[in-house]
């Protein structure tokens, strides 16, 4: 098992990360922390897989322990399902003494981390992420939400987990496009600060060699985080790096209205796109967008979009709530493993056709 070390400010906690850990979350809990009740939030999915061997582990000890089970999908983070969350928690009233562990992905992590957030006025929370989007990204650095009808994550605050407990052996069962998905966010670490780690991605061979480097690879990625994370908690410097690929990623996500392109998908578009352009610009290397496509393809992501909708893509650029007065802070590469923000605006991107 690897250990990482976060420390804020205000708060410090661990990251644990190793094969067969949701084998000892109950050692792991009764070690760290004083509690009587403990609150499960986790999606039906991941229930289905590993609620029954979770809860026979905790229901082993002389705690209560209760399950709250949502659909699977975004849909579930939401506003609107909030009051479901508290009533079912002050059904099991649960105190500021007790514990709220996120067992899923990113929806699960973000939502339950909002709920603990707000519920008694902060409840302490655990997240135990089950997708590597969520292992790599979403469970650290503090930030949680839930989305309005208007937007996704228009309703949040920054609120760290007591401790991130991370099960390499989960990724496992995850459906291909889900696992694929998240190794666009494990590129974009290689992309912005570890040319090395990009270089260990292009040489694996097959799944199995990045599944059984899996431990490593997680490790990095959450430590590149956290240096993000402790040198700028609050988002307002160079953790923006983080947000490479990310502008005209979100626009895709946006534009397809959330069904043609994952996350990760629509990320892995805005790497390569934002790349070529830069590089055409004068700002990154030459050669360099031609690497992450071939690193894209090797991982079943997609790289290029019909550029005739690039018009259309820029209108939602521009709508961006980040797009303030048409100043954008773009992330940009000098090279592989090594980024800068530049301020530009929307017409940085005019020349892309
Ligand atoms: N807080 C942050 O910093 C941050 C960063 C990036 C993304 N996010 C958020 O993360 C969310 C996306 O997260 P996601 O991609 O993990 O999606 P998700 O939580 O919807 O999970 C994807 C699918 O995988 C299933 N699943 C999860 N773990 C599984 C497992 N081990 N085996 C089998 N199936 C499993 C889920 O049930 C779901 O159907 C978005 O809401 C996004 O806004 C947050």
């Amino acid at each position: 098992m690897k250990t990482l070390n976060i420390n804020l400010k205000d708060k410090n906690y661990k990251i644990l990360i190793g094969k067969g850990l949701r084998n000892k979350i109950k050692n792991i809990l009764d070690e760290n922390f004083k509690f009587k009740k403990v609150a499960i939030i986790t999606d039906e999915n991941v229930y289905k897989i590993y609620g029954k061997e979770i809860k026979q582990q905790l229901l082993s000890g002389n705690k209560k322990v209760e399950f709250i089970i949502l659909k699977p999908g975004e849909k579930t983070k939401s506003f609107n399902i909030l009051t479901e969350v508290y009533n079912k928690l002050l059904d099991f009233k649960i105190t500021r003494s007790d514990l709220i562990i996120a067992l899923g992905g990113g929806v699960i992590g973000d939502l339950a981390g909002f709920v603990s957030a707000t519920f008694l006025r902060g409840i302490k929370f655990i997240q135990i992420p089950t997708t590597l989007l969520a292992q790599v990204d979403s469970s650290i650095g503090g930030k949680v939400a839930v989305d309005l009808d208007k937007g996704k994550n228009l309703v949040g605050a920054f609120y760290h987990p007591e401790l991130v407990i991370i099960d390499v052996d989960v990724l496992n069962s995850l459906d291909n496009r889900v696992f694929y998905d998240g190794m666009a966010e494990v590129i974009k670490y290689g992309c912005i600060r570890d040319e090395k780690l990009f270089n260990t991605l292009m040489s694996f061979n097959c799944k199995n060699d990045l599944i059984n480097s899996m431990e490593d690879i997680i490790y990095t990625c959450c430590d590149i985080k956290r240096q993000f994370v402790e040198n700028d908690e609050k988002d307002t410097g160079e953790r923006m790096i983080l947000n490479f690929g990310h502008t005209i990623g979100h626009a895709i996500e946006k534009y397809y209205n959330y069904e043609k392109y994952t996350h990760g998908e629509s990320v892995a578009i805005g790497m390569y796109l934002i790349t070529k352009l830069s590089e055409y610009k004068g700002y990154t290397d030459i050669n360099e967008s031609n690497k992450i496509k071939k690193i894209l393809i090797k991982y079943n992501l997609p790289c290029d979009i019909n550029l005739e909708k690039f018009d259309d893509l820029l209108e939602t650029i521009s709508l961006d709530k980040k797009n303030l007065d048409n100043v954008l802070n773009l992330i940009l590469l000098n090279k592989i493993g090594d980024a800068k923000i530049v301020k530009s605006s929307l017409e940085f991107f005019q020349e892309v056709k």
